[in-house]
């Protein structure tokens, strides 16, 4: 990955993407994430197109050239495409991804495309349409994978499959998993179960580590992929035999942190330094009128020194992060 970005911080990580949650909506209630489906907390008062074209535009011109539209669910709000559009037409910005559940996928995979959408995370947590909908609280898993397939054949270039290992749920499901990329040109990575302020009982029931997993791979026959540079948190495994990958996001693995490549943007404009740090800082009041995007980019810079070489996830600390709804995960 080329990376010219200004973005860096005291540990030497340099930050060429950016998360930008949308919104914090989201209209599945997925069992660790909202389970009582998401609660209208203080207005919706999230970033304008406006104030969105503005906030992107100061972090291209620093230098970040990958953003990812992520929520609560991105596409609950009316205005994704022009919002897509928008963004992936600012200068500097060569590499357009979302996050979403999958909700109306088939008959907007195409449109989404045409805004400018190059990569697709889809999240799948069962391949049972039963515990899906348990999961989930929609009965909508054939939807979802008629849309992967959607995506595929609209020329989507990076697809992949996000499944948050739950034990007791999923952990019985591996076979299934690896016979859905074993034709489909998809990377499907597990996501360990992370704590977060509102899941603690539901994160010592089901959290699974992710070393479990990984011996299992092996057996398998799932080769270990050599990291890209420049590539994120998550690792890679192939297999001859299969069209697509399976890879696992551990961020409780040693070392998660010290290839960290992205900062995260709330869909109310503050910017998250780690997704499970103490709090934002607020870069609303300068996204008010084009003239404050060099204030915007110093302010940016300077809130850099504050990054922290990783999370504190292990001592239990889950941050303030109530729900990852609220950032993205
Ligand atoms: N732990 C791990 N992953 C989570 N996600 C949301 N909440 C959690 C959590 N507590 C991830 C899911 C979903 C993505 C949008 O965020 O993988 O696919
Ligand atoms: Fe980076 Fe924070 Fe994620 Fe760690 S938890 S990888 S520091 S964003």
């Amino acid at each position: 990955m080329e990376d010219n970005t200004l973005i860096g911080d005291r540990f030497g990580r340099r930050f060429p993407y950016l998360r930008l949650s949308v919104t914090d909506v989201c209209n599945f209630s997925c069992s660790y994430c909202l389970p009582d489906g998401y609660q209208k907390a203080h207005g919706d008062e999230f970033m304008s197109v406006l104030e969105i074209r503005r906030l992107v535009t100061a972090f291209a011109e620093l230098g970040t050239w990958k953003i990812r539209l992520t929520g609560g669910e991105p596409t609950v709000r009316p205005d994704f495409i022009k919002l897509a559009q928008t963004v992936s037409s600012i200068p500097g910005i060569r590499r357009m991804a979302f996050t979403t559940n999958g909700y109306k996928l088939p008959e907007r995979a195409q449109s989404y495309f045409d805004s400018g959408l190059r990569a697709i995370n889809v999240s799948i947590d069962s391949l049972d349409p039963r515990k899906f909908h348990e999961i989930t609280g929609h009965d909508r898993l054939g939807e979802v994978v008629e849309g992967v397939n959607a995506a595929l054949n609209v020329g989507f270039e990076n697809v992949k499959i996000n499944t948050v290992l739950l034990k007791g749920v999923n952990d019985d499901e591996l076979d299934g998993f690896l016979a859905f990329v074993e034709n489909r040109p998809v990377s499907l990575r597990f996501i360990e179960l992370m704590q977060t302020g509102d899941n603690l009982t539901y994160f010592r029931q089901h959290h699974v580590p992710s070393t479990v997993i990984r011996n299992k791979f092996a057996e398998r026959g799932w080769v270990l992929q050599e990291r890209a540079d420049g590539a994120g948190p998550a690792v890679e495994y192939a297999h001859p035999s299969y069209a697509g990958r399976i890879g696992l996001i551990a961020p409780y693995a040693k070392d998660f942190c010290s290839t960290c490549n992205r900062l995260r943007v709330s869909a109310r404009g503050s910017l998250h330094l780690c997704l499970f740090g103490n709090g934002g800082h607020d870069l609303r009041p300068l996204l008010q009128d084009d003239v404050q995007i060099d204030e915007l980019k110093d302010k940016v810079l300077s809130l850099m020194q504050f990054k922290r070489s990783s999370h504190f996830l292990h001592s239990g600390d889950a941050g303030v992060r109530q729900h990852l709804a609220s950032i993205g995960g």
